[in-house]
C-alpha cells in the first residue's frame, strides 16, 4: 500500500505532464500576462479531503508523518486542495528508484502541467464576463465551476511534481510566464479538449516508457490517465460531442506533446525549455480547432505552405487511435498545401508534414516531421 501511494505521487507528476498540449491554429491570439493565482505565502501541505477508502494510511500532513525523509515543498493551500477534491498524496514518498530516464519525462511532466495549469487560471479571469462559461447548467455548474475544479486540480498536480522532482534532488521546472489567451468560450472548449487530448497522449506514452524503467509508476500515471479522459469528456460534451468518439486514445511522444503545449504560452517567456526539438508549426486554414466537431467530418485539411519546401515529395503523417501512422499526399498550389483526411479516422488526430512515409510510429514520426503537429477535430 505504501508503495502504491507514493507511486500516486510520481503519477500526478506524469499527469501535469500529460495535461497541456494545444494546436498552434491560433497565432493571432493575444498573449496574457497571467498573475500567479498559486498560493506562495500560507504553505501548508493538504489532507485529502475526498481521499476515499480503505488504503488511506495518515491523513495527516507528508512532513509530519515522515520526519526523516526530504519532506516534498508544501505549496498549496488547504482551500486549493479541498477545491480539487483532495491535496498531494499523503504517506511515504515512492520508493522507488528515480532513473534519469523517469527524471526526464517527470521534467516534461512537470514542464505541460505548469502550461496547463496556467491557461486555465487565465481563462478563469479572461472569461470571468461571458456568459456561456459562467451560466449555470441543470445541475447548477457552470463552465466556470468546474473549470476552476480543474485548474485546482493543476495546482495539486504540480505541487506533487515538484515535490518528487525535488525528493530525487532535482529542481522543479519553473513556469513560463505568458499564457496565449482565449476569445471566448468555444474557444475555451476547443483549445480545452486539445490540451486534454494531448496531455492524455502523453502519458500514454509516458507508461509505456517507464513500465520498463520504473513499473511502479504505472499504477498511478493509469489513474491520472482516466481523471484526464474525464475531463476531456466533460469539455466534448460541453461543445456538444459525444462524450467518446473513439474506442482508443490517441498516443503521443514527448515532441509531439511539448510542441503543442508550447503553441499554449510564448515560448520566450518560459525560464526553462525542454531538451526536445521545437518544430516549426503546421498552420492550418482548413478546419480551424472548433469546441464542436463538424456534422460532417473533414476529408481534408489545408495549410500555409508558404514555408514549406518544394523540392521532393511531401506527406501528411496521421497519428490516430493505436493504429500505425499512416499517410497521405500533400500537394501544393499558390503557397497552399493541401492533404486527404484518411479513411476511418475518428475522434482528435494529429497530423504532421513530413518527406516520408515509412514510419509507422509516433516517435518515428516525430523524429522527421518538418511542421507539427497540428490538432484535427473530426467526430
Ligand atoms: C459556482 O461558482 C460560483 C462563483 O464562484 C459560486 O458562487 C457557486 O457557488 C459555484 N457553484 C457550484 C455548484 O459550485
Ligand atoms: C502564410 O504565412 C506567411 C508567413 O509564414 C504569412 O506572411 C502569410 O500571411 C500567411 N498566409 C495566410 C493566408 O495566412
Ligand atoms: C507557421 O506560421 C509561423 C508564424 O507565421 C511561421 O513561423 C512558420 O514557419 C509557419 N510554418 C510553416 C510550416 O510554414
Ligand atoms: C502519393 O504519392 C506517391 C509517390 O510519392 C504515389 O506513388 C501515389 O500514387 C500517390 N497517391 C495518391 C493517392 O495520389
Ligand atoms: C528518434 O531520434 C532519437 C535521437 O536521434 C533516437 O534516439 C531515437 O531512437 C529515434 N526514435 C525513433 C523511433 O526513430
Amino acid at each position: 500500500m505504501t508503495v502504491i501511494s507514493s507511486s500516486f505521487v510520481l503519477v500526478f507528476l506524469l499527469l501535469a505532464s500529460l495535461c497541456c498540449a494545444a494546436p498552434a491554429t491560433n497565432p493571432k491570439a493575444t498573449t496574457i500576462s497571467i498573475v500567479a493565482s498559486k498560493p506562495t505565502s500560507s504553505l501548508q501541505s493538504a489532507v485529502p479531503k475526498a481521499a476515499a477508502s480503505s488504503q488511506s494510511a495518515v491523513p495527516k500532513p507528508a512532513a509530519s508523518s515522515q520526519p526523516a525523509a526530504k519532506a516534498p515543498p508544501a505549496l498549496l493551500s488547504q482551500a486549493t486542495a479541498d477545491e480539487a477534491g483532495g491535496g498531494v498524496p499523503s504517506g511515504p514518498l515512492p520508493a522507488t528508484s528515480f532513473t534519469p530516464n523517469a527524471v526526464q519525462l517527470f521534467k516534461v511532466a512537470n514542464f505541460i502541467e505548469n502550461i496547463e495549469s496556467a491557461f486555465f487560471a487565465q481563462v478563469l479571469q479572461s472569461l470571468g464576463k461571458d456568459q456561456n462559461f459562467n451560466a449555470p447548467a441543470t445541475d447548477g455548474r457552470s463552465i466556470a465551476n468546474v473549470t476552476s475544479q480543474i485548474a485546482a486540480q493543476e495546482l495539486v498536480h504540480i505541487a506533487t511534481v515538484g515535490g518528487l522532482l525535488g525528493a530525487a534532488g532535482e529542481q522543479a521546472v519553473p513556469a513560463c510566464a505568458n499564457v496565449v489567451g482565449v476569445t471566448d468560450t468555444n474557444d475555451f472548449l476547443a483549445r480545452s479538449n486539445v490540451i486534454t487530448s494531448a496531455s492524455i497522449g502523453v502519458i500514454i506514452g509516458l507508461i509505456s516508457t517507464l513500465a520498463m524503467s520504473d513499473p511502479t509508476l504505472v499504477r498511478p500515471l493509469a489513474s491520472i490517465l482516466s481523471t484526464e479522459s474525464q475531463q476531456d469528456t466533460f469539455f466534448r460534451m460541453s461543445g456538444n460531442n459525444t462524450p467518446s468518439a473513439a474506442p482508443f486514445n490517441t498516443g503521443l511522444s514527448t515532441t509531439f506533446a511539448y510542441n503543442i503545449a508550447l503553441t499554449f504560452v510564448d515560448p520566450r517567456s518560459c525560464p526553462q525549455l525542454m531538451p526536445l526539438p521545437i518544430l516549426p508549426s503546421l498552420n492550418l486554414t482548413s478546419p480551424m480547432m472548433t469546441a464542436t466537431a463538424p456534422v460532417t467530418p473533414p476529408t481534408s485539411i489545408t495549410f500555409n505552405a508558404t514555408e514549406v519546401p518544394r523540392d521532393g515529395n511531401l506527406y501528411v503523417g496521421w497519428v490516430n487511435q493505436a493504429n500505425p501512422v499512416v499517410y497521405t499526399n500533400v500537394t501544393l498550389k499558390n503557397g497552399v498545401g493541401s492533404a486527404d483526411v484518411p479513411k476511418g479516422l475518428t475522434g482528435i488526430t494529429f497530423a504532421a508534414l513530413t518527406a516520408q512515409m515509412t514510419e509507422i510510429t509516433v516517435d518515428g514520426l516525430s523524429n522527421v516531421t518538418l511542421a507539427g503537429p497540428a490538432a484535427v477535430l473530426l467526430s
